[in-house]
């Protein structure tokens, strides 16, 4: 769960500490302060590095047990690698995430409850501090809330529930303002962990609206519109799929006004199936319980509207989600079906399980009528056939235009949550023409991940707009230095640095 580690600044040494971290750079000794703690141990510096076969590349450490001269029960040293590669912001951004994420990885199978890091004389940047920092708290995050026991150690500090870090630092004016930038992002990112993580039968389409609407105490202005809102603004493509759930459709509009009146938002929209069964057209059993996380861009983009609010970004930005869930039953929408979507285009149903599709087609076209942005973008765990083509490292990227695409795939470099650009083209409608209505919403076996982005565009009318494909890199990815949970909490960092490129022109 998400705030159990405190971070602190201070220009000197704190008092007694568990762990005192020291950090050196490529074939280099501590310098400054941390050069004179541990001189104050006694000990030799190159005696201790050939010892521990350190040569300070990054992510290498050893420790010395209850040294001498130092208040701390024991000393770390660790390796920051080469310290210009640091230096070079926002490109070394992604470096400096990893490299707290090793840190925390070190920490977390320590003892104690506090690590005092003596980042001052290092040469690092206060922003690289900060975004440090933002992958520690990362990589410190775990989701276990429905655990009862004490569970035995995961090797990820399953005893380390509460950690306080106090950072000795060079110029704390800087650090704690770029900190508290950074950890809006990263609050972001672990509400959405935490909301992908919950399981279905905690978190309905009402559930997942409170939560939303939880943000307004941060400021943000939150509505919650329910089913009989919805079906008077024509939104049939959506409730068609919360037919057959006895839990009613949600959507939720979040509004976030940080910028000039009158000016126009930016608008982000998410997929929220709290649970995909396929419906009729039903899934296999096996790995159906991954489903819970069919929300994972509803999540995401509830995520960003609170990183926003945290660190009161100066732009007007609206987050939409679709809440629903698609179940099998008696009164469940089914393959042929014609369903009047919002927009009045009309959609035959060929497979229930493209229900994202469908629910999204009416929140873009709701967003957009309603708001005018500037650009929406939208995230959604949209096809398996995106997993197919780019595996769990990059997210598809579709678009209808160059600049936007282009703003996203260098925020998505500069954040670490990637971005590839995937095709759409009038060649492919032929492939999700229908032969009763207007268009059908399932193509065929090929370009599926294209198919469905192309159906999504019939609903943007001329506003700049991407979908983001993050079926692939939501949920089930692999352990990396800044995440060790299931859930990723994708879309909320590359968002949040959008808008601060885009539309802020900040830090
Ligand atoms: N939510 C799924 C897509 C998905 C699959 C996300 C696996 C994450 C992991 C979506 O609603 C879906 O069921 N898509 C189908 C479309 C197909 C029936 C044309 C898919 O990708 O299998
Ligand atoms: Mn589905
Ligand atoms: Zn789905």
């Amino acid at each position: 769960m998400t705030e159990q580690l405190l971070i602190k600044t201070s220009r000197t040494i704190p008092a007694a500490t568990a762990t005192m971290v020291l950090f050196a750079a490529e074939g280099k000794a501590p310098r400054g302060v941390a050069k004179d703690l541990l001189e104050s141990t006694g000990r030799k510096w190159k005696k201790l590095a050939q010892a521990a076969d350190f040569s300070g590349t990054l992510g290498q450490s050893f420790s010395l047990l209850a040294p001498t001269g130092v208040r701390a029960d024991r000393l770390v040293v660790f390796g920051l690698g080469d310290p210009d590669a640091v230096t070079d912001m926002p490109a070394t951004r992604t470096l400096c995430q990893d490299m707290g994420g090793k840190l925390m990885g070190v920490l977390g199978r320590l003892p104690g409850d506090s690590a005092t890091l003596v980042l001052s004389d290092t040469g690092m940047p206060p922003e690289a501090v900060a975004h440090m920092m933002a992958g520690m708290h990362l990589r410190h995050y775990r989701f276990d809330k429905y655990k009862t026991g004490q569970d035995e150690d995961d090797g990820n500090g399953a005893d380390r529930d509460r950690l306080t870090l106090n950072l000795v630092v060079d110029d704390k004016a800087a650090t704690d303002r770029l900190l508290a930038s950074a950890m809006a992002s990263v609050q972001g990112t672990l509400l959405a962990r935490d909301l992908v993580h919950e399981p279905p039968n905690v978190l309905g389409p009402q559930e997942f609206a409170e939560k939303a609407r939880a943000l307004e105490k941060l400021g943000v202005k939150v509505e919650i519109l329910d089913a009989a809102r919805l079906e008077k603004l024509g939104m049939g493509a959506l409730l068609a799929v919360a037919r057959g759930a006895a839990r009613p459709a949600r959507v939720a509009v979040m509004q976030w006004q940080g910028g000039r009146r009158g000016d126009d938002p930016v608008a982000f929209v998410g997929k929220g199936v709290v649970f995909d069964t396929g419906g009729i057209s039903i899934k296999p059993a096996g790995s159906m319980q991954n489903m819970k996380a069919d929300m994972a861009g509803a999540a995401a983009v509830t995520g960003l509207m609170k990183a926003l609010a945290l660190r009161k970004a100066r732009c007007n930005a609206v987050g939409v989600i679709g809440l629903v869930e698609n179940m099998p039953d008696g009164n469940a929408y089914r393959p042929g079906d014609i369903i009047p979507a919002m927009s009045g285009t009309t959609i035959e149903v060929v497979n229930t399980d493209c229900e994202g599709r469908m629910v999204l087609a009416d929140l873009l076209w709701y967003t957009q009528e309603r708001f005018a942005p500037r650009f929406m973008v939208n995230l959604a765990t949209l096809t398996g056939a995106i997993m197919v083509a780019l595996g769990q490292d990059y997210a598809g990227l579709f678009a209808n235009d160059d600049e936007l695409a282009r703003d996203l795939v260098a925020a998505g470099s500069i954040s670490g949550e990637k971005l590839w650009r995937m095709p759409l083209g009038d060649a492919y409608d032929k492939l999700i023409k229908s032969r009763f209505a207007d268009i059908k919403n399932a193509g065929g076996r090929y370009g599926g991940a294209i198919t469905a982005a192309q159906f999504l565009q019939k609903f943007v009318n001329d506003t700049p707009w991407a979908h983001l494909d993050i079926a692939g890199v939501g949920f089930a990815t692999p352990s990396c230095d800044t995440n060790q949970s299931w859930a990723s909490g994708f879309g909320v960092a590359v968002l949040d640095q959008l808008v601060r490129d885009h539309c802020e022109n900040k830090d």
